[in-house]
């Protein structure tokens, strides 16, 4: 049978998970089943060896996103490693599409975990806002992109990267400043094959070409040789991509192309979805505000957004919580503890007593209320210090501190 939806159907079963850059959906309440997830893409699963491996050179615990299993994929994270315990240099990328003012909550997850590595393995970190592609697929102009970028750029430096270390850029500024960014981005455009993106993206016939050449405007930041600023000539130094994987095709492609063009694959850490409000079918995206808790929100919008539409996994009368608990497993409240809760033994007693039915919904979102204000009122005193000069020397193509 040629519709897998219609075999779907016809089996009882429960419908594909559909994870792309464009769109995240599950028909499960759990959300995207991750484990199947890596057997379709190909990738491998960050396992107990890889994180003692992690633990072992470094000297420090791995960052709770990686403990706690929200970090659950990689590419080649072993290569990464060896160049380290070699003392050998790699750089990490990852980047943002500026479709709205505000970045909301899940957009701090991969740069959480960025600034963590930038950290703890003491590397350049180059941050890619596509402008470009936002005005490609949005109902927005190429002004309005621009301007989003900027506004985008304070975000993420408030999030604390060290201007000595990081290079953020804007397609459209970089581009007309770098000819070998772009040089490199044409090299990958004559590799990859109309046919070859339609399978990958789902482009059609009716597809804008702006959209169906982007791809390797986002492979390019993956080769050292874009930015001879940080890396003098140096065309071979690997790269480590943080990012969720609905942002993986771009990186297959990347990785398939690599080699052609006598560069190295880059390595990739992903994440998983940081879920919608409404539950973990879909993930928070700034295109369904209902979804989302926005690093601009007020204290009081996210206590009413959590109370409001938070999806609960407790029992629909306090009788039945009481007597049959609480599923952690749909509750949104809960998963949003699981990343923004550092503290694993309270965590640990929250979801067990949640579990037993002891406690009621109303005392996670309790909970996770303090904490979200807590953290998104820091963000905006930090992110209010951030000045447009400072956006400016973040954006300025130069040397960082390290000698290649
Ligand atoms: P964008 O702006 O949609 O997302 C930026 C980063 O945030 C991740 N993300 C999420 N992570 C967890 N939970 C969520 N609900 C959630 N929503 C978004 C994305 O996976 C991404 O890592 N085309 C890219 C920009 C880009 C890029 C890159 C991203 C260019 N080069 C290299 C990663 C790596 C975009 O529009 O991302
Ligand atoms: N394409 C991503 C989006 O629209 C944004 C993005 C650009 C990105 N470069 C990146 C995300 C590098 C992660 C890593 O969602």
């Amino acid at each position: 049978m040629a519709d897998p939806s219609v075999e779907n159907q016809v089996n009882g079963q429960a419908e594909e998970d559909l994870v792309n850059p464009w769109t995240v959906s599950s028909s499960s309440l759990k959300g995207v089943d991750y484990d199947k997830l890596i057997k379709k893409f190909g990738s491998a699963k960050i396992d107990d060896g890889l994180i003692e491996r992690m633990e072992k050179l470094t000297g420090k615990p791995v960052h709770h996103f990686i403990k706690r299993g929200i970090f659950f994929s990689h590419r080649e994270m072993h290569m990464i490693l060896d160049l380290y315990e070699k003392k050998q240099p790699f750089y990490l990328y990852t980047g943002r599409g500026p479709s709205s003012g505000s970045m909301h909550l899940g957009h701090l997850v991969p740069f959480i975990c960025t600034k963590w590595l930038q950290e703890t393995f003491d590397v350049p970190l180059v941050i890619q806002l596509t402008d470009d592609e936002k005005f490609l697929w949005k109902d927005l102009t190429v002004e309005e992109t621009i301007e989003l970028s900027m506004k985008n750029a304070k975000d993420i430096i408030a999030c604390g990267f060290d201007v000595n270390k990081t290079f953020i850029f804007s397609d459209y500024d970089y581009i007309g400043k770098c000819s070998e960014f772009y040089k490199n981005i044409t090299r990958v455009q004559k590799l990859v094959t109309y046919n070859q993106v339609k399978g990958i993206f789902g482009f059609d016939d009716s597809t804008y070409i702006g959209k169906i050449s982007f791809p390797a405007i986002q492979a390019a930041p993956s080769f050292s040789s874009s930015f001879p600023h940080i890396f003098g000539g140096n065309k071979k130094v690997p790269c480590l991509i943080p990012c969720a994987i609905d942002q993986d095709p771009y990186f297959r492609m990347t990785r398939d192309v690599a080699p052609r063009l006598q560069y190295l694959k880059p390595a990739l850490l992903h994440s998983s979805f940081f879920p919608a409000l409404q539950g973990a079918q879909s993930k928070m995206s700034s295109s369904d505000p209902t979804s989302s808790i926005f690093l601009t929100d007020t204290p009081k919008e996210i206590k009413n957004k959590i109370n409001k539409y938070a999806y609960s996994g407790g029992g629909a009368t306090v009788e039945e919580h009481k007597e049959k608990g609480g599923n952690l497993e749909v509750d949104v409240s809960y998963q949003y503890l699981r990343f923004f809760l550092d503290d694993d033994e309270k965590l640990e007693k929250l979801g067990n007593e949640y579990k037993s039915g002891e406690l009621l919904t109303g005392y996670l979102k309790k909970e996770l209320i303090t904490i979200l204000q807590e953290l998104i009122a820091d963000h905006q005193k930090r992110r209010s210090l951030v000045t447009d000069d400072d956006v400016k020397q973040f954006m300025t193509p130069r040397k960082l501190n390290y000698n290649y």
